[in-house]
């Protein structure tokens, strides 16, 4: 067993664990751990904001913003290495999902989702009366391509890698496959966490003419408040889908902050150097949880997302650590029956959890020796 001195992680992570009273300020359970919602701890510095804000202020805030948000689409096209032709912009991810939906919903009859995967992808497809089947993930292995669903139509196929809740990942070798065996499908790749890990289906774009790859800045960016994302794909499917747009979902006040967030060196220093922490935490927090975890009672999944999903095989241990967060106000998310997803938060939440999930543990093991004896 790996103890926390042993593991590669960086030296103040690993101080914030190896707590003492003296060491680690008292948490107090008035404080609630937003670890449901797979956002960012870190807030932009004070400085920062204001810097932006006087940014805002200085824009004319009685036009509308430029229609095709010229500048910012030129700005993500150099970013994702493609041109103009092939980024389409959203308010956040969430809306361009809603309009490819909608979309594609009017070309074909049928659309292939994973198992599990983000559920506004099943409300879209029911509000847009699309059909659609599963492609059934293994807790194990992730995405396997045998047990991909039989194509017996174009239909529109949706993959969301890292996978929101498992955090697995599509590797790109796959996903070529995929897009070469069913040229008559349109492949939608959501990277709403590719910030944090796996490999980006960006550099595909311009040699696939049915791919369409999604981003956000609601994750990896930290900046869910501003609502922005992007679509990057061939230009006629760009085209397509743009026939479904809502004039001015990308504001001006999104364009500044999000043009900061590309350019302004503090601002990406500050970004990467979140991720980073992000995502030592996330594989430190999954090797302690790992080392408690049984057959009888959980299994954790490794993941490239800013979360880790608990697969509880303990009904009754699974409810008692239900109860226990919410006694403690932490806030998880609940995606799958006997399942939570824990997104990754500061050093001092993860530790509250950790703290509780040991605790809960030996509880509950306790309460099981003495059912026993009694029952005995
Ligand atoms: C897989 C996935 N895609 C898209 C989104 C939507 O993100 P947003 O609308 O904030 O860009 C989320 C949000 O949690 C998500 O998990």
């Amino acid at each position: 067993m790996n103890s926390i001195a042993q593991l590669a992680v960086p030296r103040e992570i690993r101080k914030s664990f190896a707590f003492t009273p003296q060491t680690i300020s008292v948490e107090t359970p008035e404080t609630v751990a937003r670890l449901h919602c797979n956002e960012t701890p870190f807030d932009l510095p004070e400085a920062l904001k204001q810097q932006l804000t006087a940014k805002m202020a200085s824009l004319a805030w009685n036009h509308y913003p430029d229609f095709h948000n010229t500048a910012l689409k030129a700005l993500i096209a150099q970013q994702a290495n493609v041109t103009s032709e092939n980024i389409l912009l959203g308010n956040g991810s969430s809306q361009l999902i809603q309009q490819i939906v909608s979309c594609f919903s009017k070309v074909f009859s049928t659309a292939i989702l994973e198992s599990p995967t983000f559920t506004f992808y099943h409300q879209v497809c029911q509000n847009e009366r699309m059909s659609y089947k599963e492609w059934i993930l293994s807790p194990n292995t992730g995405f396997d391509l045998a047990s991909f669903p039989q194509v017996t139509e174009p239909a529109l196929v949706v993959l969301t890698s890292p996978n929101n809740p498992t955090g697995a990942t599509l590797p790109l070798a796959e996903l070529q496959t995929l897009l070469e065996k069913h040229p008559e499908c349109v492949f939608v790749i959501d990277e709403a966490y590719g910030d944090f890990g796996g490999e980006t289906a960006l550099s595909l774009v311009q040699h696939y003419a049915n791919l369409l790859v999604l981003r956000t800045f609601s994750k990896g960016y930290g900046l869910p408040s501003v609502r922005f994302g992007y679509a990057a794909g061939n230009a006629a499917l760009i085209q397509l889908v743009k026939k479904y747009t809502i004039p001015f979902t990308v504001n001006c006040f999104t364009e500044v902050i999000v043009s900061e967030a590309l350019t302004n060196a503090e601002f990406i220093k500050f970004q990467q150097a979140n991720i980073q922490r992000i995502n030592n935490l996330r594989d430190f927090v999954y090797q302690l949880i790992d080392e408690v975890a049984t057959p009888h009672t959980f299994s954790v999944q490794p993941s490239a997302a800013n979360f880790l999903l608990l697969r509880f095989h303990d009904e009754d241990l699974y409810n008692n650590l239900k109860f226990a967060l919410q006694a403690n106000r932490i806030l998880v998310g609940y995606p799958l029956q006997n399942c939570l997803r824990l997104t990754i938060g500061t050093e001092v939440e993860m530790h509250r959890v950790v703290r509780l999930l040991k605790k809960t543990m030996a509880q509950h093991k306790s309460r099981a020796i003495e059912t026993n004896v009694v029952c005995n």
